[in-house]
C-alpha cells in the first residue's frame, strides 16, 4: 500500500503484567504473549506500507524491576533475535536497536550486531526496536557523540542527525496501549510533533484492527505543527 498514511508509527507496548494477572498467571507469561503481539503488529504495519516502525520494549528504567523478570525480557529478545531473520518470510525489514548497550552482555552486544548487520540491506522497512532506551540518554548520546567530534554551537538539526531512529523522519503517530497518559522517557526528541493514541488495550491484546482504529483516528487530526 504506497498511500499508507504513515511514514513511522511507534507503540509503547504496556499492559503484559496486567493482561497476565488478569489471568492469573505469571507477568512472564505476558511478556510472551506481548512477544507475539509485537510480532502481529509490526507484520501488518509492513503488509500496509508504513516506512518505519520503533517498538518500545525495555526502558532505562525497567532494570528496576526484580531480576527475575528482567532475565525473562532478555530471554525473549534472544529468541527473537535468534529468529527473526528466518521469521521474515521475504518481508524486506531492516532491524535496528536502539538504545544504550553498554550493560548488555558481550554475547547480547554480539547477537544485536549480527542482525542488524544480515538485515542491513532490507529497504521496505525499518524497525527501531529500543531496549534500554530512554528519551532522555537518546539526546545526552548524540550531543556527546557531536560534541567528541569538537562540535560548538549543536543545532537542532545537528541532534536530529545524531539521534537513534535519525535514518527515518520523526515518528507521525505515537501508540500507547494499556491506558496511561504518559510517555514514560520513549522518543523525547522526536515525538515534539507526534499526534498521541492511548487505548486501554492491553498490549497483548493488541489487534490489526485496533491499527486501523489508531490510523483512522490519526487521519481526523489536524497537524498544524504551530501554523494556523
Ligand atoms: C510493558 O508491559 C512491557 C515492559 C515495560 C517491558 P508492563 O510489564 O509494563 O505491563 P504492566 O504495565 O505492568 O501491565
Ligand atoms: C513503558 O512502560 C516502557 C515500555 C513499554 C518498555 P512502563 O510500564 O515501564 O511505564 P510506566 O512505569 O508505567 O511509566
Ligand atoms: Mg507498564
Amino acid at each position: 500500500m504506497p498511500d499508507c498514511p504513515l511514514k513511522h508509527v511507534a507503540f509503547i507496548m504496556d499492559g503484559n503484567g496486567r493482561w497476565a494477572k488478569k489471568r492469573r498467571l505469571p507477568r512472564e507469561l505476558g511478556h510472551k504473549a506481548g512477544a507475539d503481539a509485537f510480532e502481529r503488529i509490526v507484520n501488518y504495519c509492513y503488509d500496509i506500507g508504513v516506512g518505519a516502525v520503533t517498538v518500545y520494549a525495555f526502558s532505562t528504567e525497567n532494570w528496576k524491576r526484580p531480576k527475575r523478570e528482567v532475565d525473562a525480557l532478555f530471554m525473549l529478545f534472544t529468541e527473537f533475535i535468534d529468529h527473526y531473520v528466518e521469521k521474515l518470510k521475504h518481508r524486506s525489514v531492516r532491524l535496528i536497536f536502539i538504545g544504550d548497550r553498554e550493560p548488555f552482555s558481550e554475547s547480547f552486544r554480539k547477537r544485536i550486531e549480527n542482525v542488524e548487520k544480515k538485515t542491513e540491506n532490507n529497504d521496505k522497512m525499518i524497525l527501531y526496536l529500543g531496549v534500554n532506551y530512554g528519551g532522555r540518554d537518546d539526546i545526552c548520546h548524540a550531543v556527546n557523540s557531536l560534541i567528541a567530534e569538537g562540535k560548538t554551537n549543536i543545532t537542532e538539526e545537528d541532534i536530529s542527525n545524531r539521534i537513534y531512529t535519525s535514518l527515518s523522519p520523526d515518528p507521525d503517530l505515537i501508540v500507547r496501549t494499556g491506558g496511561e497518559y504518559r510517555i514514560s522517557n520513549f522518543l523525547i526528541w522526536q515525538s515534539a510533533y507526534s499526534e498521541l493514541y492511548i487505548t486501554d488495550t492491553l498490549w497483548p491484546d493488541m489487534k490489526e484492527s485496533d491499527v486501523d482504529l489508531a490510523i483512522q483516528e490519526f487521519m481526523k487530526r489536524e497537524r498544524r505543527f504551530g501554523g494556523l
